[in-house]
């Protein structure tokens, strides 16, 4: 009779024992989806950096990012990545779409506003490292072959940007390491994924129990896309009749403050200078229509052409970028402004 309450308390003591030793993960807003995957038994990322290359650092990889230049291990100062650009000035470096499992330019555009960011040809950086597919749909068609090695590896693709987007020299492998070293510190945290609670426990429950796990790994998954989708498309064939869609200029005056004049006022990146004069919306409205790279359906449909290493360009917008709809409000909104 005694032999049962001992067993009960060996078993109790087994159990707690393992409880201890293998605590699992409980999982909240913060933290970070990539650790979620993994504890749930999904393949790791495979685009770890490697800090034990001399020199590579969060910092330098900050700063080369955020500046084009950075400090070098032995003193010193790195060259300038690029004589045109830094990454920012196509790439966010915080959450810019409210629902990370849909690119949605509209949505993207009143979520930017309401957080003080531009709005930008490249996709943001942030949650770069939770992607697994890079230049995707028709950037095979701007970069060729180039894109081959870049479509699954992070490293390649950072490399084709710092050479072909930024128009500047390549990354050596310290610097290289550094980026992705400063890319991992704006991984997806769970909170950005709009988890609700109900979710959230379904997720701890197969971490503790460890049954479920490939339903709670899916998801996970089905919160945020795998890659960032990107469609070409042309000016519209009519350009003074334009897409056949009304334009409204209170939108198109986001675009233009929070898109045009991120690179173009006071020529922060481009020659080319626009600005809240008439002159400006006099010069893009006389352009429009026309069959030359100042209409500003040719420059965002079609961008313009680098002469490599030598020349700032303007990446096109695809449309995950910028809907039709929203190149007519733009165009409504140059309108107004050029009255
Ligand atoms: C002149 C604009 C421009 C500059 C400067 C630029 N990029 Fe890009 N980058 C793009 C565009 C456009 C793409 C196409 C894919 C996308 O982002 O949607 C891209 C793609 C990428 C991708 C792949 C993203 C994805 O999800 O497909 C990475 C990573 C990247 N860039 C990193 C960088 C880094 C790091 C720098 C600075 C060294 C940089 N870029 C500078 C425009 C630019
Ligand atoms: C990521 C930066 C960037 C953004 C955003 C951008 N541009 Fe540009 N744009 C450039 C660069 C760089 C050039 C190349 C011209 C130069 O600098 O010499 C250019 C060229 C142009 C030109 C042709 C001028 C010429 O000399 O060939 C026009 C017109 C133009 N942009 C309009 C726009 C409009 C309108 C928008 C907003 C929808 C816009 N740009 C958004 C960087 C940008």
């Amino acid at each position: 009779m005694k032999i049962i309450p001992i067993l009960f308390l060996i078993t109790l003591i087994a159990w707690s024992g393992e409880w201890l030793s293998t605590p699992s993960l409980i999982v909240d807003e913060e933290t970070p989806v990539a650790r979620v995957l993994v504890e749930l038994g999904d393949e790791p990322l495979a685009h770890q950096p490697d800090l034990s290359v001399g020199g590579a650092s969060v910092e330098v990889g900050r700063d080369l990012v955020l500046k084009g230049i950075a400090k070098k291990p032995n003193g010193g100062k790195t060259t300038k990545q690029s004589n045109h650009f830094v990454c920012t000035s196509c790439h966010n470096v915080q959450k810019e779409d409210p629902d990370l499992s849909v690119s949605d330019p509209q949505a993207r555009l009143e979520y930017v506003r309401d957080h003080g960011m531009p709005f930008l040809q490249g996709t943001t950086l942030y949650g770069a490292v939770n992607r697994t597919s890079f230049y995707n749909g028709d950037y095979e068609k701007k970069y060729g072959d180039l894109v081959k090695p870049a479509r699954n590896n992070i490293r390649e693709a950072i490399q084709l940007c710092a050479v072909e987007c930024s128009q500047g020299r390549a990354l050596a492998s310290w610097e290289m390491e550094s980026v992705l070293a400063y890319l991992w510190t704006l991984e997806l945290k769970m909170k950005d994924l709009n988890i609700k609670d109900d979710e959230l426990q379904k997720i701890n429950m197969a971490l503790q129990q460890g049954s479920m796990a490939t339903d709670a790994i899916q998801l996970v998954k089905d919160k945020y896309l795998p890659g960032s989708p990107a469609t070409f498309v042309t000016p519209p064939e009519n350009r003074t009749k334009g897409y056949p869609l009304k334009g409204n200029a209170e939108n198109g005056a986001l675009i233009y403050d929070l898109s045009c004049k991120h690179c173009h006022e006071d020529k922060r990146y481009s020659f080319f200078e626009l600005d809240d004069t008439n002159y400006s919306f006099q010069f893009l409205e006389r352009h429009i229509s026309r069959y030359t790279r100042y209409s500003v359906y040719q420059v965002a449909r079609y961008g313009t052409s680098p002469i490599p290493g030598k020349m700032a360009y303007m990446p096109n917008y695809t449309l995950e970028k910028m809907s039709d709809q929203q190149m007519e409000d733009l165009r409504a909104y140059i309108d107004q402004m050029s009255k």
